[in-house]
């Protein structure tokens, strides 16, 4: 079974072939520099820049899995949530190629992509190369469910119990911001520019993380839902007094304090759910810092853990690949007249 996928849900576009567990290319043309200016993503020139990359990166994915589109099997493409006018683009491609080669099409909810991102890995080298041929890792599944998963990216802070593919509950979410978005906000305030997180995070190492204190929004609040504007907030009351010399310590005070608050509410709410496992997927995930410390408390709690490849933390078409492709092989598939959804939901 071959599967070609396109993720266009925000700013980048890109396109996946998977053949049965095996990836045979990943494609992502970001629109990092188009947006730089902004200081965020600017709809109307997302879809502009989609509408423009998208047969290219079609031909290019094509051309390096080495296969022609008579070859594959399903068409998938994200469908939600996301910019409306960013996820009409790739799911009308993914359609208008299902109708034409009268093959499956599959709408895939973005955040269920990122949620099983943590469960694949590939042969190719394109992704790290796993143990087993299956793409899912080795540990039985019981396992790694219940399984607690923090879903941390720009867009979303989303912390969810999974049973198995498609059985999801949504445990806690952020009342205000997600933390990329704090990372991409408070990067803008301190002048280090867009996207923040990989620019704090490298500023952070040198800094001191006990300089400021910073506030650790909700972490006492007895659900399991965060807040990250309030953080935001204290940094901007900051800045009247800040010194180009302080920026280090402000972006280790700022991580520390995000970290603290992630790292505690994921691990509370796997002990409230009896989590065996514990996964890490989006953009937010590929701080080191982050990754290690939740590792660590996992090893502690005596948990599994399991963060997506770094290649797939930020927005790909890969994850929808594998999303699409447990999908079909559990039966479903999506109709043509299947609208997307901005707003879509994942549990
Ligand atoms: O998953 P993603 O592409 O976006 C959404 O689907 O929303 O993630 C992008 C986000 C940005 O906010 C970016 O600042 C953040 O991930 N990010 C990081 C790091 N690398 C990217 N945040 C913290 N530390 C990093 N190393
Ligand atoms: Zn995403």
């Amino acid at each position: 079974m071959t599967i070609l996928a396109l993720e266009t849900s925000c700013d980048e576009t890109a396109v996946a072939i998977l053949r049965g567990r095996e990836l045979l290319a990943s494609e992502v043309a970001s629109q990092t520099a188009q947006h730089q200016p902004y200081g965020g993503v600017v709809p109307e020139v997302a879809s502009r820049n989609h509408l423009m990359h998208a047969p290219r990166i079609l031909r290019v994915a094509t051309a390096n899995a080495g296969i022609s589109l008579h070859e594959i099997d399903a068409f998938a493409a994200t469908s939600g949530p996301g910019l409306a006018s960013s996820l009409l683009i790739g799911s009308s491609i993914a359609k208008g190629l299902a109708l034409g080669f009268s093959k499956p099409y599959l709408a895939v909810n973005h955040l269920e992509g990122h949620l099983l991102s943590p469960f694949f890995l590939s042969a190719t080298g394109i992704l790290p190369v796993s143990n087993n041929k299956h793409g899912l890792e080795a540990p039985a599944t019981d396992e790694i469910v219940p399984n607690i998963s923090l879903i941390v990216s720009g867009g979303h802070t989303l912390l969810i119990e999974v049973q198995s593919v498609g059985h999801y509950r949504l445990v806690g979410r952020t009342a205000d911001d997600a933390a990329g978005e704090a990372f991409d906000k408070v990067a803008k305030m301190l002048g280090l520019g867009y996207p923040g997180g990989p620019e704090v995070e490298r500023r952070a190492r040198h800094g001191d993380p006990e300089r400021f204190d910073l506030p650790r929004s909700m972490i006492a609040s007895g659900d399991h839902n965060f807040s990250f504007s309030g953080i935001k907030t204290a940094v901007r009351y900051l800045l009247p007094r800040l010194h180009a010399e302080d920026t280090d310590d402000v972006c280790a005070s700022f991580q520390r304090a995000v970290i603290d608050v992630l790292v505690q509410k994921t691990m509370r709410a796997a002990r409230a759910c009896g989590a065996k496992c514990v996964t890490i997927s989006g953009g937010v995930g590929l701080n080191q810092q982050l990754r290690g410390e939740l590792r660590e408390a996992c090893e502690n709690a005596g948990l599994r853990f399991l963060a997506a490849a770094p290649e797939i933390c930020t927005d790909n078409a890969a994850m929808i690949a594998f999303a699409a492709a447990l999908r079909l092989e559990s039966g479903s598939s999506s109709s043509v007249t299947d609208e997307i959804d901005p707003n879509l939901a994942i549990a």
